[in-house]
């Protein structure tokens, strides 16, 4: 380990620096810890989301630097007031207005952000990009959704549950569609938190197969079929996602859309759940494609929980990068 793989933790002592990239990467415990003190850091709010600095501004001082080569709404936002309100500060910075953009490598990018903010927030295409930011910046880098992965959504998906639903552990959790980036990170997930995952999808778009034998290996309960009924038969939640994510081509839409369409969440699904089950969506939605607009304005549906709790969780991950959780 060379010095640009060390950190300074909250008492000064050096460790080993922590990076948020993959959920299957990071300790169970740690992961937990991450929930459970979020769940009590926006529980110390009292229902206030907005404004104010948290109790103790524990990242006083601290700069967030926000990288982004694709386009967020909550991501960007919750971010931001997630460290305005532990005390610190960020940098939004669009990959179009950095030299990263025009050629500068994402190695020398890092070294160069180094030297100025306390970590570095990447939503990016190629997770190799995310790993080689990591791998080079001397302070915690954390995944802010890849082509691969979106560790924050799904943090943030699993507090949103356990306040509805309670314990996550032994509950099942039926995907419905596109194997995409969110789902593979359900699967990254389902271990450590050991929730059962039945994903619903067509066999010509299923989740990374690496990720899935990975997960299951680590003894994830996970199924992966084209039958919608067998997925979603006993679900506590059911959960979907844009037909055409970020890094897919728009020429692909109308095949995509065809087959896809048999795996749109209406009431007839929703019914062949739980009766108390809930519909998830990390959002943006495209209503009456992948969901029908009278289950996502449903009172089943917590979506909108789901946005708020981007802001509580990525506190919690923010506290655990900088080893203060
Ligand atoms: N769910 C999510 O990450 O949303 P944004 O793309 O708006 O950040
Ligand atoms: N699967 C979506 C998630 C957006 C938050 C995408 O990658 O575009």
């Amino acid at each position: 380990m060379n010095a640009f793989d060390m950190t300074k933790d909250a008492q000064g002592s050096a460790s080993e620096k922590r990076d948020f990239l993959e959920l299957d990467e990071i300790p169970a415990a740690d992961l937990r810890r991450i929930v459970d003190e979020s769940r009590k850091i926006k529980q110390a709010r009292a229902g206030q989301p907005k404004g104010a600095v948290d109790v103790g501004a524990p990242l006083a001082d601290h700069v967030l630097a926000m990288v982004f080569e694709k386009p967020s709404t909550r991501t960007r936002v919750s971010f931001d007031m997630a460290i305005r309100q532990l005390g610190g500060s960020s940098i939004v910075l669009n990959s179009a207005d950095l030299q990263l953009g025009r050629g500068e490598t994402v190695a020398d990018t890092a070294r160069v952000l180094s030297g100025y903010v306390d970590a570095i927030m990447l939503r990016t295409f190629e997770p190799e990009k995310l790993t080689e930011m990591a791998s080079h910046a001397s302070v915690p880098v954390i995944n802010a959704l890849t082509d691969r992965s979106h560790p924050c959504q799904i943090l943030a998906d699993i507090l949103t549950f356990e306040e509805e639903r309670g314990p996550i552990k032994g509950a099942k959790l039926a995907w419905m569609g596109d194997g995409n980036n969110v789902a593979a990170t359900f699967a990254q997930a389902a271990a450590a938190f050991g929730f059962e995952l039945a994903i619903a999808c067509p066999s010509a778009l299923q989740p990374d197969p690496a990720i899935i034998e990975h997960a299951r290996a680590e003894g994830a309960k996970i199924t992966v079929t084209e039958a919608v009924g067998d997925a979603v038969k006993g679900a506590d939640a059911v959960i979907t996602d844009t037909w055409l994510s970020m890094n897919d081509a728009d020429e692909a839409r109308t095949r995509r859309h065809n087959l896809l369409r048999p795996y749109q969440v209406d009431a007839k699904m929703m019914k062949a759940a739980r009766k108390d089950a809930v519909f998830m969506h990390c959002l943006p939605a495209h209503r009456d494609e992948e969901v029908t607009t009278q289950v996502i304005d449903s009172p089943a549906s917590i979506i909108f929980q789901e946005a708020e709790n981007r802001l509580h969780i990525q506190k919690g991950i923010l506290l655990w990068c900088l080893n203060r959780l």
